[in-house]
């Protein structure tokens, strides 16, 4: 189904996404913007469908799954900062509390250093979303490195540095969709980062021969 078909079954989807829209567009962050979000949510629809989820939790986690970023004086950890904003999105968007409950559950388990570990399967759909925004493929790759250099100001060492850390035991996917989509991608890119830093590391010796005090960037 398209997304537009939810939006107009479901009025409470149809004003989250509304104000979602509104919040994501006056912020402007560079990476994580309202297209990261329209990105995400393609993939809930196919994701969510083919694994017979409550499409409505899926769409609604997506649409609020980085709203943190928005609000950083709530907490520097965007998990923390979504999980104290989503329940006003969600009131003033006509959500009832146990929807409420389940969506929060979605943003703070939305990807592999959430909170928690997914363990309903509109959590689990959310996080393999997010896995495939990011983690996998040429395309994950290029948008991990738009985040790192054109949001978050880093340079290539420094993000290097970061490194794929998981917030305790995550697998790489938990719905077989998310899998069957991504997995091929998921370890290719897993093979790229670590011939990149293998390389810059090699460079940077490299330099260090001929002149000791370099230090790279
Ligand atoms: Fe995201
Ligand atoms: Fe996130």
């Amino acid at each position: 189904m398209r997304l537009g078909s939810y939006l107009s079954k479901y009025a409470e989807l149809k004003a989250l996404y509304e104000i979602a829209e509104h919040d994501y567009k006056t912020k402007g962050l560079v990476h994580h913007n309202w297209n990261h979000i329209l990105r995400d949510l393609a993939r809930g629809v196919t994701i969510g469908e083919t694994e017979g989820a409550n499409v409505k939790i899926v769409l609604a986690g997506i649409l609020l799954h980085d709203i943190g970023r928005l609000h950083p004086e709530q907490s520097k950890d965007h998990y923390v900062a979504g999980m104290k904003t989503a329940p006003k999105y969600l009131k003033s968007a006509g959500f009832i509390k146990d929807e409420t409950d389940q969506i929060v559950r979605c943003i703070k388990a939305h990807g592999p250093r959430g909170l928690e570990e997914p363990e309903t399967l509109e959590a689990k759909v959310c996080y393999d979303v997010d896995v495939l925004s990011h983690s996998c493929g040429a395309v994950g790759v290029a948008r991990v490195f738009h985040f790192f250099m054109a949001e978050a100001n880093f340079t290539v060492k420094q993000m290097m540095k970061i490194g794929s850390g998981k917030r305790g035991s995550r697998k790489s996917f938990y719905t077989q969709t998310g899998r069957k989509i991504g997995q091929k991608g998921y370890l290719k890119a897993k093979r790229f980062w670590k011939e990149l830093g293998k390389k810059l590391e090699e460079e940077e010796q490299g330099v260090k021969k001929i002149i000791p005090e370099y230090e790279g960037d």
